[in-house]
């Protein structure tokens, strides 16, 4: 399609329906139960009410912020999501070579489809990356891979995803479990494709033939991960800072923070509604906090994902005090769409519509944004 006359990211997951296959589809769109908390995670964002201010200078707008100390133009990163060459033979490689293009940071997925060597490949000086864990049953396939990351200085974080230690019941992916006799690609990291002779997941028995993505995809995961043995394990295998995936609540932020110089940030996630539903979006959390434990903010950073489809979703999750969100699906749409220009449009449209909407708010720095910029008031209940 022609991409410019896609013009916000509901578009964009109409064009990419069309064009990517049914299994695909089925996979990236589905979510838990009854797809309550995917709902939930954009329709929250739609209650918020934002409070301009006038009569303010909006001739200049800088989007720009650092996540970690990194510096990048836009408040978003694209979120680590599996097999992203089932939308398109760009894959993670195509949304790297979109992040640079607006300076947007990537995580990429533990079950991505192209090894993060590959995706990494064209970085270019400045481009942001890190590198998200699944620890596996087998601990020593995580150590092999993490001990990878460290010839990878491109890669500045690694993001332990802690929300689905199994995967939830995705019916849409079930439903679509016998549509091809197998999966066109495999988590490159854990052994390459599935001709690959040198995996080593040996151990782990095979598993049983029709099965959704997401259930396939999360064979060998360990359901066994707790504060108190899993941190001190990966201090042991990496020297990069921890970002912990996954949190829902402001008592697992706090304990998080506790765990702060190791743990540089949490992201407030329910998986985009995949893993339990009626799980809390991002922005309950991030009230949350705000009423409990706002210090948190000053001791780790903060960001969210799920459900953002608009520059105000981003600009509405700043106020709150996130320090930056990231998109799943919509990336992966994107890239159904149109290959690596598809995602450069996704980051095109979320920047623009973020420049506006700090605009007229009146707001030249991301930084200035703020509570008072926002009225909650329809999403607060106590
Ligand atoms: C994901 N997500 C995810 N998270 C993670 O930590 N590791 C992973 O491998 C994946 N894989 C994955 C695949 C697909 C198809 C989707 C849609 C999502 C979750 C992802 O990082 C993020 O939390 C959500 O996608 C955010 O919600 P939105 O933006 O999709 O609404």
């Amino acid at each position: 399609p022609d991409l410019e006359s896609l013009l916000n990211l509901d578009d964009i997951e109409k064009a990419a329906t069309k064009q990517i296959s049914r299994k695909a589809w089925a996979y990236y769109y589905s979510a838990g139960d009854d797809l309550m908390s995917k709902t939930f995670n954009n329709t929250v964002y739609r209650q918020i009410l934002l409070r301009p201010r006038v009569f303010v200078d909006c001739v200049n707008c800088d989007t720009s912020t650092s996540f970690l100390g990194h510096n990048v133009k836009i408040p978003l990163y694209v979120s680590p999501a599996a097999m992203a060459r089932l939308a398109h033979p760009d894959g993670e490689w195509g949304i790297a070579h979109a992040c640079a293009q607006y300076g947007a940071m990537q995580i990429i997925s533990n079950n991505a489809s192209m090894t993060p060597e590959q995706i990494v490949a064209d970085a270019k000086e400045g481009q942001v990356f890190g590198w998200q864990l699944y620890v596996q049953n087998e601990r020593s396939k995580s150590e092999a891979q993490l001990a990878r990351m460290k010839k990878l200085p491109a890669i500045k974080f690694i993001c332990l995803t802690l929300d689905a230690p199994v995967p939830g019941k995705r019916e849409e992916d079930e439903r679509s479990k016998n549509i091809g006799s197998n999966l066109p690609v495999r988590a490159a990291v854990q052994g390459g494709d599935s001709t690959s002779k040198t995996r080593s997941d040996v151990k782990t028995p095979a598993p049983p033939k029709a099965m959704g993505v997401g259930q396939s995809l999360f064979w060998g995961t360990a359901a066994d991960l707790t504060w108190k043995t899993t941190l001190p394990w990966l201090a042991k295998h990496t020297d990069l800072p921890i970002v912990l995936k996954g949190i829902q609540t402001h008592e697992d932020a706090y304990l998080a923070s506790l765990y702060a110089p190791q743990v540089k940030a949490v992201i407030l996630s329910n998986h985009g509604g995949r893993a339990l539903d009626t799980a809390p979006p991002a922005v309950h959390t991030l009230l949350e906090i705000r009423k409990y434990c706002p210090e948190i903010f000053d001791r780790i950073e903060v960001w969210v994902d799920g459900g953002i489809r608009r520059g105000t979703d981003i600009v509405k999750a700043l106020c709150l005090g996130a320090r930056g969100v990231g998109i799943g699906r919509a990336a992966l749409f994107g890239l159904g769409a149109g290959g690596k220009e598809g995602v450069a449009r996704v980051l095109e449209i979320l920047k623009a519509e973020s420049e506006t909407c700090m605009r007229l708010l009146g707001v030249e720095r991301v930084d200035q944004l703020g509570m008072q910029h926002i009225n909650t008031r329809a999403v607060e209940r106590d």
